[in-house]
């Protein structure tokens, strides 16, 4: 695999990252994935403007993105991925620092990695939807910032997977957040509810074009906080994310939404999130 790093772009093996990079000592850096569908990166400028909001609020500057997309460009081309659905992944880090001290250098320069993976939408989640735990979240206050600093997610996730679930969904304090790596919605008397943007979530480029969705289809939508009471209450469920899509969920912890299938407005929602993709395409 053809990657690039630091303006190069080599085969994947040959990169060499320094034991002194911060990002490997402190996990301190930012990350983004953007879908790739043949043959245009979706919603790419939402994904910049988000990686620009995470590196100020890091205060990482001098970082070029607006050369990204052509990298990716060339990173699909010389992988040969034209005609595949892919992610792109790009991870920023401070930069290397040696003696390793906790307060960043200010002249050191930041570390630039990214690479492309084939990624195929999972069409048996999708159409038959997915089990989903719900767990307190224990993670920092800061979930606005899409770090690299994952480790309340992976443990969370590695105890969905224990317990052969797709995803955990978190709650704060009695209300519902996220899923480690996705966001969540509900469907309630039709009407689509999500938690509010605030810092103790990420603000999910898939949520953003949902809600664009239920604008253009004229279907109700509130962003406010949902308390895991009344999780009972709710018709349907979905997760939102780049690499999950729109994926329905049957059952949360013990509550089996209404049908115990994917619900209606959900798969609305999943058909006109495909048609979106291709309408995005041809602009
Ligand atoms: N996840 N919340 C968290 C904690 C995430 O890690 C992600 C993305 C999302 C959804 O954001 P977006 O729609 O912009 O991808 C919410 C990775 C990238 C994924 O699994 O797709």
């Amino acid at each position: 695999m053809i990657a690039y790093y630091n303006g190069q772009f080599l085969e994947s093996d040959k990169i060499q990252i320094s034991p002194f990079d911060r990002g490997f000592q402190f996990a301190d850096g930012a990350y983004e994935v953007v879908r790739y569908y043949p043959n245009k990166f979706f919603e790419f400028d939402a994904h910049m403007e988000r990686l620009k909001y995470s590196l100020s609020q890091l205060d990482i500057s001098s970082v070029n993105i607006e050369r990204f997309q052509e990298i990716f460009v060339e990173l699909i081309q010389k992988n040969e991925l034209f005609d595949q659905s892919s992610i792109g992944y790009i991870q920023i880090t401070r930069g290397v620092q040696f003696p390793r001290r906790h307060s960043p250098d200010p002249v050191i320069s930041p570390t630039i990695f990214m690479y492309v993976e084939k990624l195929s939408p999972n069409k048996e989640t999708h159409a038959n939807g997915v089990t989903v735990g719900l767990g307190e979240d224990i993670r920092w206050i800061r979930c606005d910032i899409k770090s690299i600093s994952l480790l309340a997610n992976i443990l969370t996730k590695k105890g969905a997977v224990d317990k052969g679930v797709y995803e955990i969904v978190w709650s704060r304090n009695g209300f519902i957040t996220e899923g480690t790596h996705t966001n969540v919605a509900f469907v309630k008397n039709n009407v689509v509810i999500t938690p509010p943007l605030n810092s103790f979530i990420l603000a999910g480029i898939t949520r953003k074009v949902v809600l664009k969705l239920c604008d253009e289809l004229k279907l109700q939508h509130e962003e406010r906080n949902i308390s895991v009471e009344e999780l009972n209450t709710m018709d349907e469920c979905f997760l939102m994310a780049t690499t999950s899509e729109i994926t329905p969920v049957v059952k949360i912890a013990s509550s089996t939404f209404r049908t115990g299938a994917p619900g209606k407005v959900t798969m609305l929602l999943q058909k006109e999130f495909q048609k979106n993709i291709h309408r995005n395409k041809l602009m």
